[in-house]
């Protein structure tokens, strides 16, 4: 019998279900998800901060071709880490046709990640990807698949062609994925490809197929992607809108309430009858984070649970110290809010916001940043008057916006959530050696819960007190084998 997790600790970007969190959630025999978001950033900063307790240097000791992973050290190491006004190299931002650095940049970190997640247990380690961010998918999947990845999860948006990019890559074939290029003409050349034979050489490890599940939030979706997907969809978390990070947008015109608040109802509901008759596992997310919420989940059919505000702030999530302990004390203090704001993400994807002082959830922190788009995740591509590929961000400079034809109502309230989710796991850009980006904190509804892990003599608490407390039963020991990880 095929054997799944009960609990699925979701997948949290930029780097706050780094591979510490879900190395800590798998081991314990639950599912551990890494996010795969941005991940070479989040690398070339690791490494310039010096690579503390040298884990980056373990994982890419591994990395099946050494020249490559030398290159990626050479270029951005730091020993004893950069000076805390230097700032960050840049990276290449990601386009159709990225350069070769970056290309390879991004495989060896999503290995790096994945690889770390499953070093010295025998258990599954997923990892998670935002579909929108269409450029990285597949460098990032065979990365994570030269690591051993067991599952890929993928969200926001409409994940049609990962399964048959996995079968590709994990054959090591050339494998294309399409990019969504707006005002794109017929015979335009969109599709991204990637070859892995120009990167692993001659000899390539066998790989094994991960396990594939799309996150949904309406029956509409997962219906059509059983209909549409015919091999390789092994599953579907289903999110609700109270979930943290982004969220689907609401069925129909978006409606926000008095307080600018996005407003779900009942069409946002998803059918459980429905999703059961798809025969297919599925997992609850969005407010599952307890034992009575796992019973209800299983009693209706789901395989388990996805959760993540939960272990967003345990200590080993990838969240700063200190933006950890104000939320925490918020918690207790019973002052936390968490706002689903319909405009802050360039992705036009709600996403929820936790308020926190220093960060751009204030407006005025918010207004005092110089608008400036270095990093370019979330840029849309579009078609030039020429023909060629463009690529333009709502949160970038209201000129160069309109410039490149978006419209100027689109910029408002837009927030560069690029380099304010890296700031908030401790890799603020720093410019001109003094202004410093500022972070932004994500979390869902169930925040307010949270206090219930926080043990009365310290404000913190670990992955495994969650999953005790959700579990409701005496923790599983750890597994002892020892088992070297990936290659
Ligand atoms: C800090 C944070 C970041 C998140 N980032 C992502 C993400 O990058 N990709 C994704 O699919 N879901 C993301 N999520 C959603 C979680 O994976 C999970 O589905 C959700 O948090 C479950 O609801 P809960 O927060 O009520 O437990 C994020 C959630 C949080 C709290």
């Amino acid at each position: 019998m095929t054997h799944f997790p009960t609990i699925i600790q979701g997948g949290m970007g930029t780097g706050v279900s780094s591979w510490r969190l879900a190395h800590a959630v798998s081991e314990l025999g639950q599912l551990g998800v890494v996010s795969g978001t941005a991940l070479d950033q989040i690398l070339a900063r690791r490494l310039q901060d010096g690579d503390a307790g040298g884990h980056m240097r373990r994982a890419l000791d591994h990395f099946p071709v050494s020249a490559m992973a030398e290159r990626v050290w050479q270029a951005y190491f730091i020993p004893g880490g950069k000076a805390d006004t230097d700032p960050y190299k840049s990276v290449p931002m990601p386009v159709r046709e990225s350069p070769r650095e970056l290309l390879e940049l991004t495989v060896v970190a999503n290995f790096v990640e994945v690889w770390l997640a499953r070093e010295g247990h025998a258990n599954p380690v997923g990892i998670n990807y935002l579909e929108k961010i269409q450029v990285p998918h597949l460098p990032s999947l065979y990365g994570a698949l030269l690591a051993g990845v067991g599952y890929v999860i993928v969200g926001a948006g409409i994940p049609l062609k990962i399964p048959e990019a996995l079968d590709r890559l994990a054959r090591h074939e050339p494998a294309t994925y399409p990019l969504n290029v707006i005002g794109a003409q017929e015979g335009d050349e969109t599709a991204l490809t990637f070859d892995p034979s120009q990167f692993i050489g001659a000899d390539p490890p066998p790989l094994v197929r991960p396990r594939f599940l799309a996150i949904v939030a309406s029956n509409v979706l997962a219906a059509s992607l059983v209909k549409k997907i015919k091999s390789g969809l092994d599953g579907f978390v289903i999110e609700g809108p109270t979930a943290g990070g982004h969220n689907a947008p609401p069925r129909g015109k978006m409606q926000v309430d008095a307080g600018g608040v996005v407003v779900y109802g009942e069409r946002d509901r998803v059918d459980l009858e429905k999703i059961r008759e798809l025969g297919l596992p599925f997992w609850l997310a969005g407010g599952y984070g307890s034992a009575e919420k796992l019973r209800e989940a299983l009693a209706q059919g789901a395989a388990g649970i996805q959760v993540g505000t939960a272990f967003a702030f345990c200590a080993e999530s990838g969240l700063r110290p200190d933006y950890k302990r104000a939320i925490i004390e918020q918690v207790v203090n019973g002052d936390a809010r968490v706002f689903t704001d319909p405009v802050a993400s360039p992705t036009n994807f709600p996403f929820k916001v936790a308020r926190l002082e220093g960060t751009v959830s204030e407006e005025g922190t918010y207004l005092a940043r110089p608008r400036i788009c270095d990093l370019g995740f979330l840029r849309d591509a579009y078609r030039t008057d020429d023909g060629a590929i463009g690529y333009r961000c709502s949160a970038e400079p209201v000129n160069l916006y309109v410039k490149k034809g978006g419209k100027p109502a689109e910029t408002v309230g837009r927030k560069c959530i690029c380099n304010a989710l890296l700031a908030t796991i401790g890799q603020p850009q720093r410019r001109k050696g003094k202004i410093e980006e500022k972070g932004i904190v994500t979390s869902g509804d169930d925040l307010v819960e949270i206090g219930r892990f926080v043990r009365p003599d310290r404000l913190e608490y670990r992955a495994a007190d969650v999953l005790a407390i959700l579990l409701g039963e005496a923790l599983p020991q750890p597994h002892a084998s020892g088992t070297a990880a990936a290659t």
